[in-house]
Parts: structure tokens; C-alpha cells; sequence
């Protein structure tokens, strides 16, 4: 299938929106990108498209990261979502690889995710790399990658969501 994922635009709202619905169970991921951009909290949102149409979506918004006494660059990867019948056909991959690459590109030191560790393994995330930072998510499901190299980003510390992300199951 052709296709490929680009920065999502204003007029995309409805068709994110609808990837959301179609691809968990509740609401609840679709109302978070929403709150999240009427928050201002948004830092990449992405599309997948296949054949022009948008059947996939993947965000990264800002946290509040703290590591070694110090703060942290950090956003955190959530919603990931691709319609059911487009999944399994690497829009996710694309989508998550696009994500990381601009977080890379800009600086963030680390990426926060909350999810399946074995699909988000694939991307070298791990629960030992969120493990130094507090958080009330802490568990196997809560995965960090470190964009850069060295101790510093392993040091001890706080890792919060942005409040868009508060009151969440
Ligand atoms: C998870 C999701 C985003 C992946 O998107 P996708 O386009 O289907 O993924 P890709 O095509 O890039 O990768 C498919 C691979 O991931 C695997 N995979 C998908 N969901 C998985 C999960 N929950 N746990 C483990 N592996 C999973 C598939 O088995 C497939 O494996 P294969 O490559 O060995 O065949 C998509 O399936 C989805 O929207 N699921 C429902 C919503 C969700 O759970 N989102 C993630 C939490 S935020």
C-alpha cells in the first residue's frame, strides 16, 4: 500500500479524531489530542496517510521531566493509534520512527511511553530507562528511550504528563 506520514494539519482534526474512535475501545485517546492542542502542550503530531486517506496518527507532548537535580527535555509519546483496517502494515512503525526522529532532531533528551513493551520495545524503549523517574504510570507498561548517550539521562528523578493527562484510566 502506498503511503506515508506528515505533520498534521488544522483541517486533519476530524480525521484524527475519528483513527482515535476506530482504533481503542473509548473516547479517551481522541479527547486527550484534543485536550492536549487546546492545551498548547502539543509538540509533534503526525499523520499516516495511505492512498490520501488519514488512517493513522501519533503524538508527542510535553512533560515535566526532572533527572539529576536538573531538568529534563522530554515529551511523551501518546496517542499512538492506526485505523483496524490499516493496522499491521507499518503505518505505526512510520509514524513512531517519524516521531522520534524530530524529537531527536530538536533535542529532547528523552521520550516517555505508556504501552505494549513488546511493540515498543521494537523501537528501543524499556522500562529499565523510565525506571530512575518517579511517576504514578511506574510499572513494565512505562517505557522510556534516551535520545542521547551517557549516565546523565539514567540519574534519578520525576517524570509528569502533561495535566491534559490527569484523571486518565
Ligand atoms: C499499536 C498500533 C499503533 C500499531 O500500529 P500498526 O500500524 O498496526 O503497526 P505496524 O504495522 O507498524 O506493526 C505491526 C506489528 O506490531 C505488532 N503489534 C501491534 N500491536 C501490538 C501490541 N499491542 N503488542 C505487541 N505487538 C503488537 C503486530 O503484531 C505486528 O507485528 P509483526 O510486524 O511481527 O507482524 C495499532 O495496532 C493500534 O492502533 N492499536 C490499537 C491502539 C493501541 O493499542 N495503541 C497503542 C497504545 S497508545
Amino acid at each position: 500500500m502506498s503511503g506515508g506520514i506528515r505533520p498534521a494539519e488544522p483541517p486533519d482534526a476530524a480525521a484524527i479524531r475519528a483513527v482515535h474512535l476506530a482504533a481503542f475501545p473509548t473516547a479517551t485517546e481522541a479527547d486527550l489530542v484534543a485536550a492536549l492542542d487546546r492545551d498548547g502542550d502539543t509538540v509533534v503530531s503526525l499523520v499516516g496517510e495511505t492512498q490520501g486517506e488519514i488512517v493513522g496518527h501519533a503524538l508527542l507532548s510535553r512533560m515535566r521531566v526532572t533527572g539529576g537535580g536538573r531538568d529534563r527535555r522530554a515529551v511523551a509519546l501518546a496517542p499512538v493509534g492506526v485505523r483496524p483496517d490499516f493496522q499491521g502494515a507499518g503505518v505505526g512503525r512510520r509514524l513512531i520512527e517519524g516521531a522520534l526522529a524530530i524529537a531527536r532532531a530538536t533535542g529532547e533528551e528523552l521520550v516517555f511511553v505508556l504501552g505494549e513493551p513488546a511493540y515498543y520495545g521494537r523501537f528501543g524503549f524499556s522500562a529499565e530507562a523510565a525506571a530512575p523517574f518517579a511517576s504514578p504510570y511506574a510499572g513494565p507498561y512505562f517505557m522510556a528511550l534516551a535520545l542521547k548517550e551517557g549516565p546523565a539521562l539514567h540519574e534519578k528523578g520525576e517524570a509528569a504528563y502533561a495535566p491534559a493527562f490527569a484523571g486518565l484510566a
